[in-house]
């Protein structure tokens, strides 16, 4: 599978929708597809973010880049990801019977995506492979369906966590911080620039990336989330659904000691990462995709997965988390590595000032993006 090539072709993809930027949209309710954009037939009535995510299940399901689908034009004028190519009116054709099969067969459950068939391939396999057959298994970490270790309970797993980060006294003592590090990406073409990330218990959290042409923006006051960064296809995006619910996690996952709090169920697994034993803890709550976290083996969290549901499936998101280093005698994970489908960063933390007094108005709604 080229999984690796389609992810770098869908970031210059995502790079070509900056002229966007500059078509500001700042009102506060979610911008709906069919209003954003010029010429969309079947994923209309759902928020641009959704959109932009069905996208990312497209090129990753097909193992396919932005121009796979859309005309050559999108390289220079973003206009032109309303051109009706060959591939499109196919895709078009996909989704329509994708519908219909879960209409039809799964009681309107979203149960078949284009993943289904696909499996990061253009042209899915007819005949079933013998080397799958007879090879080795091979077991996702990231699968959304596990099979849980019914005589675990998740209790003991978060005990040990919380001990592995120092203890229940010292993380109740971190209410706030304020850290500075890089952050590189598929937007910054790998280069490392200034980020400084601000948080404040229980789950608000600001992360401002001082990119050369101007600030991308990323906020969760605790209730509503925004980016104003120039890759997106707006100035200002308001976060919903999987997405807003993300940006909430990685507000609590930065006071970890409300994490069990956050869903209703907790069930335990086992698996490897990289060869090293881990265990997952999967949160689920009525009506949401769940969240895997994978605890090492000193108990410390080394990876978060997460969904987003679509109108053509679900959508991962991967946290690896690393570098673990005490502030104010809790262990927080100085590097973060995010994995998704339109791309990957990684911020490194330099410094993390615990405890100071942070100006309510870094978590208000950003500005849009800006070039400078
Ligand atoms: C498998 C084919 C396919 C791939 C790959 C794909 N798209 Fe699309 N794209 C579509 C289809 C189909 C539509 C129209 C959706 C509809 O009519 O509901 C569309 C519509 C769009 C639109 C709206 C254009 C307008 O103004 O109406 C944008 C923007 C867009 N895609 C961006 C992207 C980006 C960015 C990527 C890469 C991450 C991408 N697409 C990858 C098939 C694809
Ligand atoms: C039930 C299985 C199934 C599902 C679900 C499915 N596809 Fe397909 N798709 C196929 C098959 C089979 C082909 C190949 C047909 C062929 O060999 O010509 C195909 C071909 C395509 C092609 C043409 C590829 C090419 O270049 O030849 C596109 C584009 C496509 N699918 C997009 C999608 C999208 C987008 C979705 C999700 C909305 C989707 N498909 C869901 C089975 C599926």
């Amino acid at each position: 599978m080229t999984f690796g090539g389609a992810v770098a072709t869908v970031v210059v993809c995502l790079l070509n929708l900056v002229s966007a930027a500059d078509q500001a949209g700042s009102e506060q309710k979610p911008q709906m597809s069919e209003t954003v954009f010029k010429n969309v037939q079947i994923l209309k009535g759902i928020p641009v973010d959704e959109f932009m995510d069905a996208m990312g299940m497209f090129a990753s399901a097909l193992g396919y880049d932005c121009a796979s689908c859309h005309a050559p034009q999108i390289a220079t004028n973003r206009e032109a990801f309303a051109i009706a190519t060959p591939a499109i009116l196919r895709a078009r054709g996909m989704m329509t019977m994708m519908n219909t099969i879960n209409r039809t067969y799964f009681g309107g459950q979203p149960r078949v995506s284009c993943f289904t068939c696909h499996r990061g391939s253009y042209r899915p396999e007819m005949a079933p492979s013998l080397a799958l057959q007879y090879g080795e298994l091979i077991d996702d970490p990231n699968a959304m369906v596990m099979v849980p270790d019914r005589q675990t309970s998740a209790d003991p797993v978060f005990d040990k966590y919380f001990r592995a980060l120092g203890g229940a006294d010292r993380l109740a003592n971190l209410t706030g911080f304020v850290a500075r590090g890089t952050y590189s990406g598929f937007n910054t073409g790998g280069a490392q620039v200034p980020v400084e990330i601000v948080a404040k218990g229980p789950d608000q959290r600001t992360q401002i990336v001082r990119m050369p042409d101007g600030e991308s923006v990323k906020t969760y006051d605790g209730r509503n989330g925004w980016v104003a960064e120039a890759w997106r296809p707006l100035a200002l995006m308001t976060l919903t659904g999987g997405n807003l619910a993300g940006a909430r996690l990685e507000g609590i996952m930065s006071f970890p000691a409300g994490i069990q709090k956050a869903f209703t169920q907790w069930q335990v697994s086992s698996t490897t990462i990289d060869g090293r034993p881990v265990q997952v803890v999967q949160g689920a709550s009525a009506g949401e995709r769940p969240v895997n976290l994978y605890f090492d083996e000193s108990g410390l969290l080394v990876r978060l997965v997460r969904w987003n549901q679509t109108a053509v499936g679900a959508v991962p998101t991967q946290i690896d988390y690393a570098d673990y280093r005490e502030v104010a005698g809790v262990k927080m994970p100085f590097r973060t590595a995010v994995t998704w489908t339109g791309g990957q960063n990684t911020v490194e933390l330099s410094e993390v000032r615990p405890n100071v007094p942070i100006d309510v108005a870094t978590f208000a709604r950003p500005a849009p993006f800006a070039r400078r």
